[in-house]
């Protein structure tokens, strides 16, 4: 008998139990870790118009499953994209379903010189199909970049909606941005 196919709805009443349960954010992402290993052991878990960038050159950003306690997102990352150094304001999961990311980690000490933040890099990482990265507590956050010259798939769980959530970014030079996501493409 074929083993049975791990579906999205597997993976969210899995991930649903865990994170009304498990009150350690970094426990939460270890326990999600291997579900999302297994669901994008198979992309066609994800339906296909979530797998793929709008017309236009925009980001694809789609939400594929919102509840109170995480949600489940697709992010399509085009050739050459880059999200500057960022944090999440919550614990995420990300694992990349088709080609590959660079995903750079910081450590960052706010307000050091003359009201800027020092950024330094703890490790670069190349993320290819299959891998997973967990964002936790004290080490959140991240650059994110496509080198190459096709589109990048990936699924990003995360305890809190990002849409609005106050965030914030850093320029190179350690100047703090204000970061809020806008809505997903599908709602
Ligand atoms: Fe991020």
């Amino acid at each position: 008998m074929a083993a049975a196919v791990y579906a999205l709805k597997d993976f969210i009443a899995d991930v649903d139990r865990i994170a009304r349960d498990e009150p350690s954010a970094h426990a939460v992402a270890e326990r999600v870790s291997p579900l999302l290993t297994r669901l994008i052991a198979r992309p066609e878990s994800v339906p296909a118009e979530f797998r793929r960038r709008p017309e236009g050159g925009k980001r694809g950003r789609y939400m594929l499953h919102r509840a109170p306690h995480f949600n489940v997102v697709s992010v399509i990352w085009g050739p050459g994209e880059t999200a500057p150094a960022h944090n999440h304001e919550t614990w995420g999961v990300i694992g990349v379903i088709e080609n590959e990311i660079e995903e750079t980690r910081y450590k960052v000490q706010e307000g050091v010189a003359g009201g800027r933040a020092t950024l330094d890099v703890t490790r670069v990482m190349r993320h290819r199909p299959g891998a997973v990265s967990c964002l936790v507590p004290g080490d959140e956050v991240h650059r994110m970049h496509n080198p190459t010259a096709r589109d990048t798939v990936e699924i990003h769980v995360y305890g809190k909606d990002l849409v609005g959530l106050p965030r914030k970014t850093w320029e190179p030079d350690g100047r703090e941005k204000p970061l809020v996501s806008p809505k997903y493409l599908n709602c």
